[in-house]
């Protein structure tokens, strides 16, 4: 592909750059044009689980489409009625029985959020809308799952457009947002949400949404042991939804099934996407108990479906993913590897710049600091970590970008389960290459 025609795709890049051109990816590697060889240590957005260059799901979408080019969602397929028994059988939480598809996350959030309204419109409570969020948190890019979100940087610009709804402060201990530390604090972050939920009146509430583990907002914000089931219990007593917003987390990123088993939680509505076809397929879900879906199907209201939500090509190929990951045991490989990562990544920490790592399962961040003691960020016109992700590729690693201040510059790595010890040993020594290059530049 010449670089001139791959300069026309660009929608909104600076004049004259040129995407980087891939021509195919077989493991954990990307392969360029021009014969590079880049290591995928994040898994493109976090979201390739099963690795890349699979065969057999290729096939399975293959096949599929060739069956049943399209059939609208509530329409019945093989494939669609094959997905929901293997996630009703193999994966969910027990007790969330209702099951939706659309083709991607945000999708899935938006939707999950018409889901809460709908069930409380549908049992005459309409007063409870709002949906409390968190700071540094991502739940999507379209206009519902940006206000619910505390990505500030994605929200730029849009802001009259979305309604004011209640942040409670991120679970982010490295640098408390309370100032305190655990585990004195007593998990006071979690009283916020609570807090928050009284101001704005419970009768008025409709859902808190959280991501499990804190996606690439600020890395891997991993909550202490008690957060969720006090979450879950907050917002049982107040009478409110519990969103989980696994897009990022789910389908064994974090070494289990979903970030909510870790704690044993059953939210009321979870929330999939990323992992679900591991990249072969644009595809999310959301998951609900009967209970949230009871009021809405007695009034016989519907909840209305994206063209192409189940699409069965992608209900064909996210069942051969989940087959995939049971058959060769690829969630307690995350959770083994992921081990293996969080150590070669902490190892880091001996280094000037490196203030934190941090992550579970497969799931890790480093965040990088000017100053360690007081955890100051660089400067923020010196766009360090966009000055990493490039060195890296010049290096052979890909890494995923995040960071919105306080946590400025973060660097994210969720591998394909599939990766081998010795390319973990890869995304460390590359890694450190394209850090200290990047610095080089911004000192
Ligand atoms: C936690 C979380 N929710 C929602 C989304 C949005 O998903 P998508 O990009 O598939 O629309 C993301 C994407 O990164 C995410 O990490």
């Amino acid at each position: 592909m010449q670089a001139e025609r791959a300069r026309r795709f660009a929608f909104a890049a600076k004049a004259g750059a040129t995407p980087l051109r891939i021509a195919r990816s077989e493991g954990v590697w990307l392969y360029t044009d021009d014969g590079q060889q880049i290591l995928d240590a994040s898994g493109g957005a976090i979201v390739v689980n099963i690795g890349h260059g699979r065969r057999e799901v290729a096939e399975a979408y293959a096949r599929e489409a060739e069956r049943v080019a399209y059939a609208i969602p509530p329409f019945a397929t093989e494939s669609r009625v094959r997905l929901v028994e293997r996630l009703l059988r193999d994966w969910l939480p027990r007790g969330l029985t209702r099951l939706a598809f659309t083709s991607g996350g945000s999708e899935s959030v938006d939707a999950a959020l018409r889901i809460a309204r709908a069930h409380f419109v549908a049992r005459g409570e309409p007063k409870r809308w709002k949906v409390i969020g968190r700071e540094l948190s991502y739940h999507g890019t379209t206009l519902a799952t940006l206000a619910v979100g505390g990505h500030t940087k994605r929200r730029a610009g849009f802001e009259p457009w979305l309604p004011e709804l209640p942040k409670a402060p991120a679970c982010y201990c490295w640098r408390c947002p309370l100032g305190k530390s655990y585990p004195s604090c007593g998990v006071a972050c979690v009283d916020e949400v609570e807090a928050s939920l009284l101001r704005a009146g419970p009768e008025t509430v409709a859902a808190v949404i959280a991501e499990p583990i804190g996606g690439s907002t600020a890395g891997a914000l991993v909550p202490p042991d008690d957060y969720w089931p006090r979450l879950a219990e907050i917002c049982k007593r107040h009478g409110v939804l519990l969103i989980a917003d696994e897009v990022m987390t789910g389908f064994g990123r974090t070494g289990k099934r979903f970030g909510v088993d870790h704690w044993g939680v059953t939210p009321d509505i979870l929330v999939g996407g990323k992992g679900l076809t591991g990249g072969y397929a644009p595809m999310g879900g959301i998951f609900a108990t009967e209970a949230v879906v009871a009021p809405i199907i007695e009034q016989g209201q519907e909840v209305m479906f994206f063209t192409y939500s189940a699409h069965p090509a992608s209900c064909a190929a996210a069942d051969k993913v989940l087959e995939i990951l049971e058959r060769e045991r690829l969630v307690e490989r995350a959770a083994l590897l992921g081990e293996k990562l969080g150590k070669r990544l902490g190892r880091l920490l001996d280094h000037p710049n490196v203030g934190d790592v941090r992550g579970r399962g497969l799931l890790w961040a480093v965040e990088l600091v000017a100053d360690k003691v007081t955890k100051t960020p660089f400067p923020a016109a010196a766009g360090l970590s966009a000055k990493i992700v490039a060195a890296g590729i010049t290096h052979g690693i890909f890494v995923y970008p995040g960071g919105v201040d306080p946590a400025r510059d973060v660097i994210s790595f969720g591998p394909p389960f599939t990766i081998s010890e010795s390319e973990i040993e890869l995304i460390g020594e590359r890694f450190e290459r394209a850090l200290e290059s990047a610095l080089a530049r911004v000192r």
